[in-house]
């Protein structure tokens, strides 16, 4: 069985020059795959590209800001300018801004979206707009998180999270028509950004290698996936998780609707035994006991 499933078509990562990206350029480029290495750090992305070219690949590095309209659209260009042809997207690039909601500024939270949501739907568009005019199909590979759970002190992050997790299941329905599969990986490593992250017990928990997202998302990215868009999945490590969508649970009908009178009587039978487990630690309901004001002196 051939291991390059991705042979000569071009494939853009965004945010590749160290931790979970560079993973992904290694094994897009293992499967035969013409690579845009993306990042700020351009010297760190120019030696990964010098590297792959020695070892007989096809790599260029990019230094476009994704973080802006221009950049997502240059950087997209720039892949068609060297290969011909964009067709694969992977949407990588992050930043973090950690504060809770009472502490955060509007410009911690604007640079987290503008990243994560913004770079995503601005690469995306320029992807896509390039895939659809060549006909030739693609994939892209969006990146969230189980942050969007809820992340305690990641108020940005989890909504950036979020947002891209709903602009996949969007953009599975949109770009179907042109041959265009859209999926996301919530994946796991050790990396710069991963230092501040603790585990259920408050601690730094286990290392993982960042490369070891790449075989999953090289699956994604190949014609072996033809069946799977709008679909995420946990990666990395030992796992490979599907994460359900979210959708309506119980429901409780009433012909003539639910007046404040039904609700009184009804809600505390029904729903609170639906509340299941919050937040990316995956704990039980906490709040059973109620929440409530502290004591005032
Ligand atoms: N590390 C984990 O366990 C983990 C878990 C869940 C999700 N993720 C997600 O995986 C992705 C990669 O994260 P990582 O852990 O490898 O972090 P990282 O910090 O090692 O890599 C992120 C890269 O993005 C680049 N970048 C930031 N802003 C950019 C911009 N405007 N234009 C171009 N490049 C930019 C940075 O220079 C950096 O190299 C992120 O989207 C992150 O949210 C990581």
């Amino acid at each position: 069985m051939s291991d390059r499933l991705l042979d000569g078509r071009p494939a853009i990562v965004t945010g590749a020059a160290g931790g979970i990206g560079r993973g992904h350029i290694a094994h897009l480029a293992a499967a035969g795959a013409p690579v845009v290495i993306n990042d700020l750090n351009i010297e760190a992305a120019q030696a990964m590209a010098d590297e792959i070219v020695a070892a007989g690949g096809k790599a260029i590095a990019s230094a476009h800001n994704i973080g802006s309209r221009e950049g997502a659209e240059g950087l997209v260009q720039a892949c068609i300018e060297a290969f011909g042809s964009v067709r694969i997207l992977v949407n990588n690039a992050g930043n973090l801004r950690d504060r809770t909601l009472l502490k955060m500024t509007d410009e911690e939270f604007d640079s987290v979206l503008t990243v994560h949501v913004k770079g995503t739907f601005w690469c995306a568009q320029a992807a896509a707009r390039a895939m659809a005019e060549q006909g030739s199909g693609g994939a892209i590979v969006n990146t969230t998180s189980g942050a969007h759970f809820g992340s305690f002190g990641q108020t940005a992050y989890s909504a950036a999270k979020g947002a891209i997790a709903s602009m996949t299941y969007t953009w599975a329905m949109e770009l179907a028509r042109h041959g265009i599969r859209v999926n996301a990986i919530g994946p796991l490593g050790t990396t710069a950004m991963s230092q501040t992250y603790r585990d259920a017990d408050g601690k730094k928990g286990d290392d993982f290698d960042p490369s070891m997202n790449g075989p999953a998302l090289v699956y994604l990215c190949s014609d072996e996936a033809a069946n799977v868009s709008g679909q995420i999945f946990g990666t990395g490590g030992q796992r490979l998780s599907h994460m359900v969508q979210p959708h309506y649970g119980k429901t409780l009908i009433k012909p003539d609707g639910w007046d404040l009178d039904a609700l009184r009587q009804h809600f505390q039978t029904h729903m609170p035994g639906e509340f299941g487990a919050l937040g990316i630690l995956g704990k039980p309901y906490p709040f059973h006991g109620g929440v409530h004001a502290p004591e005032q002196e």
